[in-house]
């Protein structure tokens, strides 16, 4: 039988990549996995090689960083047989664009977008010439909608995914699968960072939140046979289908200037949320 191949899994210390990780790993792939941290890597990468008899590589880097990327793509480029490619590394911030720092901004266009597609250009050739393999870029509900404070994350976000799905068009025909896993609100580490505590959590219903594992599955299963653009779960999808629409768009934004406007001229105004 034909042993199943690499998984590479960047952001694999926490969260969806370390879901991932989990569930490729029982699926019997070897991993490398690639995260900025070492310890809790170093401790899944070492609790999965021993679970599932495979061998897993860690690869402890900042994404952000070009030299470090460099080594990363290096890394990658030289596997022979790698299956899957998942870019899952990610952060975000909270703020408007003109009062945050702008060079957390530009390394986070550095994680989501260069890494990412130095890392889809390191696996393609091999890829391509095996005839197989999967891409699973991690986006979110984010790259379709459009509200304030998330200027620099909705974008990248956006960037990987018109670049997946264009990937996708390129791809038709060979039997590499692609997908942008679009992801709304999930139970990771994500919003508890200092970064995002201007985020309240527990303003958002219980019933709009996914579990980390209930979205990679959804994901495995879809880049089988599903769009390469792929929002798990109902609650999400119908926020994109409110939310993520042209007219709904343009009905904030008229909604914003209107109530900008109100603000400074009527003395006293605050009816408006
Ligand atoms: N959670 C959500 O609600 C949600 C929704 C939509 C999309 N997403 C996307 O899902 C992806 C995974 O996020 P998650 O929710 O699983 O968050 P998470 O639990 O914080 O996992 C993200 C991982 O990426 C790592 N990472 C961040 N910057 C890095 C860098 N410069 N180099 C290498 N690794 C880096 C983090 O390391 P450190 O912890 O050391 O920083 C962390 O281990 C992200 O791309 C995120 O944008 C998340």
């Amino acid at each position: 039988m034909n042993a199943p191949g690499t998984a590479i899994i960047t952001g694999a210390a926490s969260g969806i990549g370390a879901e991932f990780a989990r569930q490729l790993s029982a699926a019997g792939h070897d991993l490398l996995v690639i995260d900025k941290s070492r310890d809790p890597l170093e401790s899944i990468a070492a609790d999965l090689a021993a679970r599932h008899s495979i061998v897993v590589e860690s690869l402890v880097a900042d994404l952000s960083d070009p030299i470090q990327l460099r080594r990363v793509e290096q890394r990658v480029f030289a596997i022979e047989q790698p299956a899957l490619l998942i870019n899952a590394a990610g952060f975000g911030t909270t703020g408007r664009f003109a009062e945050i720092d702008v060079e957390r901004q530009i390394e986070m266009i550095n994680v989501h977008v260069v890494a990412g597609v130095r890392l889809c250009r390191a696996v393609l050739p091999r890829m391509v010439s095996r005839d197989r393999g999967g891409i699973v870029n991690v986006c979110s509900i984010s790259a379709l909608t459009r509200f304030p404070e998330s200027a620099t994350y909705s974008a990248t976000k956006a960037y990987m995914l018109t670049f997946t799905e264009i990937l996708g068009i390129e791809l038709e025909g060979t039997r590499i699968r692609v997908q942008a896993l679009c992801p709304g609100l999930t139970r990771t580490r994500f919003i508890d960072t200092p970064e995002m505590q201007r985020f309240d959590r527990h303003r958002l219903p219980d019933w709009m939140w996914m579990d980390p594992a209930d979205v990679t599955g959804a994901s495995l299963k879809a880049l089988r046979h599903g769009p390469v653009r792929y929002i798990p779960g109902l609650a999400n999808r119908f926020y994109v289908f409110v939310f993520g629409n042209t007219i709904a768009i343009a009905l904030l934004a008229g909604y914003r200037r209107a109530r900008a406007h109100l603000k400074a001229n009527v003395p006293g105004f605050r009816w408006l949320p």
